[in-house]
């Protein structure tokens, strides 16, 4: 596989520098992260060295028409030339008619000349391009996986003006608490495979029509359809769980636990107790549809907002009471919420009771990825907490456990396809290293710093 990411680097370079692979072949022991930088460097320096050659096109735009001069050039320049000239098109003062024309022609077009763009000029582009052309483009790179290329995108992105904010006639999703249906939905599915990575029977029952048509319509992508990381998620949060039982843990959180069903298709210990919190109308709709159930062990559940930060600390109070080694989960949660609310729960989770805190965390690739993709159909669950710095957002919490949802998906036979891939690239990061590549997700187990040692 690396061999592979690094075979297609080699290209890259190859088409910019105008020459058969082999040439450059000799610097595939460069590895990964070094060719991608060398190409960068590369397509700086040919920007600047061409520089008169680009004026000279400038003016030779301004005798054809754009929308005969760029379909034309698009058919008889290869990629890296058309890459390269768009640098000196985002100077041009037509350029925003030049994007324009871009925005009528296919994406795929677009996206063969990407990697060959000026990293310096990209910003610009970001800024400037109509939202159509860059949501086209992102969406293009993303389904081709050139996630190195993407990456260089990313960061200058606005979602909402790509459109992704931009409601649907009739969202499927309509509050945050229908994404628990949604997950309760590919629970369902899950535990329904012979090689089930868990079961959970109560899964169906609470998903319901609605969770059901949230997972079988069209939200999420076509790579994403199968709750992949959901069903993923799920596993390596039960097994940190079990494990963290085994680890003296004498009381379970879990915060925003939606439709999960763990207090009663898990082997627990009959005296454990187990606190589940989450918004008013999803916990009343849960005791209804559970009611004739009996969890394996002491279950209380409480409505709390979680951001509503005297409610919570007042309900950590109670839920904590006479424990010492306290797990909080906050599965699907944090990324619904916003950075500062992140952080003001970080602060209110570091009490003695409380050892440890199970998340899922996304980069912001990731977010990017999800709010481009399914942004529209997302109503007010569109993501927004994704640290570039991984866990080190967590001041007074170390991760003690980091396991990447790619790695485990792969690992299990979950991930589509064209994803298995992205499993072994290296430069991936994880939440301990978020890495050059930015696309990268995890399950995480961070321990308070008092309990360290
Ligand atoms: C993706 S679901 C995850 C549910 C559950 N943890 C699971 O994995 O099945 C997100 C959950 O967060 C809850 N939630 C969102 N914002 C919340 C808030 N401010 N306070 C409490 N719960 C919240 C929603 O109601 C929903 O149940």
């Amino acid at each position: 596989m690396t061999e592979r990411v690094v075979r297609e680097e080699i290209d890259k370079l190859a088409e910019l520098l105008h020459v058969p692979a082999e040439r450059v072949q000799h610097l595939a022991h460069l590895g990964y992260d070094n060719l991608l930088a060398l190409r960068q460097r590369v397509t700086t320096s040919l920007a600047d060295k061409y520089d008169e050659e680009h004026r000279r096109l400038r003016l030779y735009r301004r005798s054809v028409p754009l929308r005969v001069a760029v379909p034309l050039a698009a058919k008889i320049l290869p990629p890296r030339l058309i890459g390269r000239a768009a640098a000196s098109a985002l100077d041009d003062s037509e350029m925003e008619r030049a994007l324009r024309v871009l925005s009528g022609m296919d994406p795929g077009l677009v996206a063969d000349a990407a990697p060959y763009i000026d990293p310096r000029v990209i910003a610009r582009f970001a800024h400037l391009a109509p939202p159509a052309l860059v949501h086209g483009l992102m969406m293009e790179l993303l389904r081709r996986n050139d996630f190195s290329t993407a990456d260089l995108f990313a960061d200058y992105l606005d979602e909402s003006a790509l459109g992704a904010g931009r409601a649907v006639n009739e969202p499927l999703i309509t509050n945050v608490s229908d994404t628990a249906r949604w997950v309760a939905a590919y629970r369902a599915i899950e535990s329904a495979r012979p090689d089930a990575l868990f079961v959970d029977p109560l899964a169906a029952r609470l998903a319901g029509e609605r969770g059901r048509a949230i997972a079988e319509g069209p939200v999420a992508p076509r790579g994403g359809r199968s709750g992949w990381p959901q069903v993923v998620r799920t596993k390596l949060i039960d097994d940190l769980i079990v494990d963290s039982l085994a680890h003296g843990c004498d009381r379970v959180v879990n915060l925003a636990a939606g439709l999960d069903t763990r207090p009663y298709r898990m082997d627990l210990p009959a005296e454990l107790l187990w606190h589940e919190a989450d918004l008013p109308a999803l916990l009343a709709e849960k005791d209804e549809l559970l009611a004739d159930e009996k969890p394996c062990c002491g279950l209380v559940r409480t409505p709390v907002d979680v951001t509503d930060t005297v409610a919570l600390t007042a309900f950590l109070d109670a839920a904590t009471e006479g424990a010492h080694r306290t797990l909080v989960i906050t599965e699907g949660l944090l990324p619904y919420l916003t950075p500062t609310q992140v952080s003001a729960l970080c602060g209110a989770l570091r009490r003695p009771e409380i050892r440890w805190w199970l998340l899922d965390l996304y980069s912001p690739m990731m977010r990017q990825a999800v709010n481009l993709s399914m942004g529209r159909h997302l109503g007010s669950a569109r993501w927004h907490f994704a640290p570039a710095d991984g866990v080190r957002f967590f001041t007074g919490w170390t991760a003690v456990d980091t396991q990447s949802l790619f790695e485990a998906a792969a690992r299990w036979n979950r991930s589509p396809k064209p994803l298995r891939l992205h499993a072994h690239l290296p430069g991936l990061g994880t939440p301990t290293k978020p890495g050059q590549l930015s696309l990268w997700s995890g399950a995480v187990r961070l321990q308070q710093d008092r309990f360290e040692g």
